[in-house]
């Protein structure tokens, strides 16, 4: 299968079909710490922002990164993710919702009146590929001088679900299985450092590792 294929059919049909399940995740023990931490820390990165937040998916970390955000926009390809982030206990006067396909932003998103962007366990299912044109085309929605904050899985060997191969272009695939018996091949990539360094082209960058993840922050 081509990796278009695989990103752009496979990944949001899993996502689609893991709704139900996908909060699971968040339960291993061992990962607690590093949750409470980012929880702690992504409710300060949004005091008083209006944020886009790509690929939302069931909102697990809105109700502490919205607490203190102006006003919030949670985007997803999949209906069935964003029904369950609706049950959240979130303010909905100022947190909306809406269905938007993170590559193509620009189709769904009145650009302009976000000063900060978020997207958490996204990234590490862009492609290579198209890693530099998915961020610009965020940045255009984002107003000069906005924060944009990504956040997501550091491989950590024995606990996270193993790379099984590499296409031509060296995005990583796993083979998730879901409870109903189902497997699903899915690309998931772990960036470093070095490149974000490359793709920011020399802007000022804040990359910290944790545990079980890892948090960018710089502004456009
Ligand atoms: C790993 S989940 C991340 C969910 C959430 N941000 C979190 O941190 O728990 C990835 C999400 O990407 C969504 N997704 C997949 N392809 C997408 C696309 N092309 N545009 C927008 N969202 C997409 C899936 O529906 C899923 O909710």
């Amino acid at each position: 299968m081509r990796t278009s294929d695989n990103v752009e059919q496979v990944m949001p049909r899993y996502y689609a079909q893991r709704a139900a399940e996908y909060e699971r995740v968040f339960d291993k023990p061992h990962r607690q710490p590093d949750i409470a931490t980012l929880q702690a820390w992504l409710r300060k990165q949004f005091a008083g922002r209006r944020v886009l937040e790509v690929a939302t998916g069931t909102g697990f970390w809105l109700p502490a990164a919205t607490a203190d955000a102006t006003a919030w926009l949670g985007t997803d390809l999949n209906p069935e993710v964003l029904a369950v982030a609706q049950q959240k206990p979130l303010d909905f006067h100022k947190v909306r919702f809406q269905h938007a396909d993170a590559y193509a932003l620009a189709a769904t998103v009145a650009p302009g009146g976000f000063d900060a962007a978020f997207a958490g366990l996204w990234f590490s299912h862009v492609p290579m590929s198209r890693r530099a044109a998915w961020l610009a085309q965020l940045h255009a929605c984002l107003q000069p001088g906005a924060r944009v904050v990504l956040m997501d899985n550091r491989y950590v060997a024995g606990d996270s679900t193993p790379i099984t191969r590499h296409d031509d272009e060296g995005n990583g695939f796993q083979q998730r299985q879901l409870s109903d018996g189902s497997t699903h091949e899915v690309l998931k990539n772990f960036p470093t450092a070095a490149e974000f360094a490359a793709l920011l082209g020399g802007r000022a960058f804040e990359f910290r590792e944790l545990t079980y993840f890892w948090t960018l922050v710089y502004e456009v």
